[in-house]
């Protein structure tokens, strides 16, 4: 989906020469990742930002951050990467699948179904940069004393109802790893919009870097926080170099993907086609567009159109980390990285997750076609996407 320059390799280059690889440099030092974390936050509108090795890092720095552990329950959705659920167990925490809707975000109603006394928070994915319905999560939210997170790893650049997504829920996470719209080879971005978290800020930095805390650089901010053990998850100077320029491409990114996506749904629905839609059409980054079939042999077959004509398509059942049953054989109590932190063996509750409770998600997954609308670089494709969208047309 990104595009890379020669901009991008003159600032690689500019750091490997300084040598100076490492994010601190001393106090008040500005460095390529200081620097970043300042875009991020002009750009986003908000007051903390801070750079990680991954999306995933960046969701685990800020589930911890915001006290989610064991025995707690996250809700996410059934159609997400691997690593939303990762993430969650990764602190501990179980995560609770809910279905989605036929905008192929998370469903609100099973949302409500899923909701226990152990429920600490949800996770709204912006999965293939479609919106989820984030006034309707926040309103859940409130009702039951729980929070909102989101993981917009799939949907940096993207909004709802003119906000930047990321920005709306207790904190967001963004991945910059080589799928997504910018990249930096493998990268992530926590953020929190909300100005009285400083302490929870300032317990994200501690996490994402143990060593912080008996350094220069934050030695007074630090002092607001007990000291504890965390992990190692500090984005270094190269990658933030590259991401810095990469956030320049990332306006005329959205903005073409944007034009695209809206041209093509309009060609679509003429031809009688049925479209996936988030909730909110204009602030979905619009890099896939989800074609709706009758059944899950017409979107396998009709996706081949589009794979003969170099256009990358299959339905999202196929897509072996995203849909939710593949998962289950490593969501028990018999495997984990590390035994003893299994996160089923540290709650009392049962937890056996079915791929019969998913058979909304399985269907839909079956009968979509996920196109990748990827012309940044050959608008030429446009024209061939439009010419395959007449062939498989009813
Ligand atoms: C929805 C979602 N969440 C989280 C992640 C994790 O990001 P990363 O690969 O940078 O760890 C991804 C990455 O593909 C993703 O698509």
């Amino acid at each position: 989906m990104y595009k890379v320059g020669k901009e991008e390799i003159e600032a690689i280059n500019n750091i490997i020469e300084s040598r100076k690889y490492f994010r601190y440099q001393g106090p008040e030092q500005e460095t390529q990742t200081s620097l970043c974390e300042k875009e991020w936050q002009e750009f986003l509108n908000v007051p903390y930002a801070l750079l990680n090795t991954s999306g995933t890092n960046s969701l685990v720095i800020g589930l911890a951050s915001f006290g989610i552990g064991p025995g707690d329950e996250i809700i996410i959705p059934s159609y997400t990467f691997v690593a939303t659920a990762s993430a969650v167990m990764q602190v501990g925490a179980i995560p609770i699948i809910a279905n989605i809707d036929d905008t192929l975000t998370i469903d609100l109603e099973d949302v409500r179904k899923k909701i226990t006394s152990r429920t600490k928070g949800i996770i709204a994915v912006h999965i293939d940069g479609l919106i989820c319905n984030l006034n309707g999560l926040l309103q859940i939210c409130h009702e039951k004393n729980i929070l909102l997170f989101e993981d917009a790893a799939q949907a940096c650049g993207g909004s709802y109802q003119g906000k930047p997504v990321g920005t709306i829920g207790s904190f967001g996470a963004f991945s910059f790893n080589m799928d997504k719209v910018i990249t930096c080879g493998e990268g992530g971005l926590l953020v929190i919009g909300d100005n009285s978290q400083k302490k929870t800020f300032l317990r994200a930095l501690s996490t994402h870097d143990t060593p912080c805390q008996f350094g220069q650089t934050f030695k007074d901010q630090l002092t607001e926080i007990p000291s504890f053990f965390g992990l190692s998850t500090r984005l270094n100077e190269i990658n933030s170099s590259m991401l810095r320029v990469q956030m320049t491409r990332l306006p005329n990114i959205i903005k073409s993907l944007r034009d695209t996506k809206a041209d093509v749904i309009d060609f679509a629905k003429s031809l009688g086609l049925k479209v996936h839609l988030g909730h909110d059409k204009e602030g979905d980054i619009g890099s896939i567009l989800h074609i709706s079939c009758s059944d899950p042999m017409t979107a396998i077959s009709k996706s081949k159109n589009f794979l003969d004509r170099g256009i990358k398509a299959s339905p999202p059942y196929l897509r072996p980390a995203h849909a939710c049953w593949r998962w289950f054989k490593g969501m028990t109590k018999d495997h984990y990285y590390v035994n003893g932190l299994n996160p089923y063996n540290l709650t009392n509750h049962e937890y056996i997750y079915k791929k019969q409770d998913y058979l909304t998600t399985i269907k839909l997954l079956g009968e979509v076609i996920r196109i990748e609308l990827n012309f940044i670089e050959n608008p030429n494709g446009i024209t061939t996407l439009k010419e395959v969208l007449k062939e498989i047309a009813p």
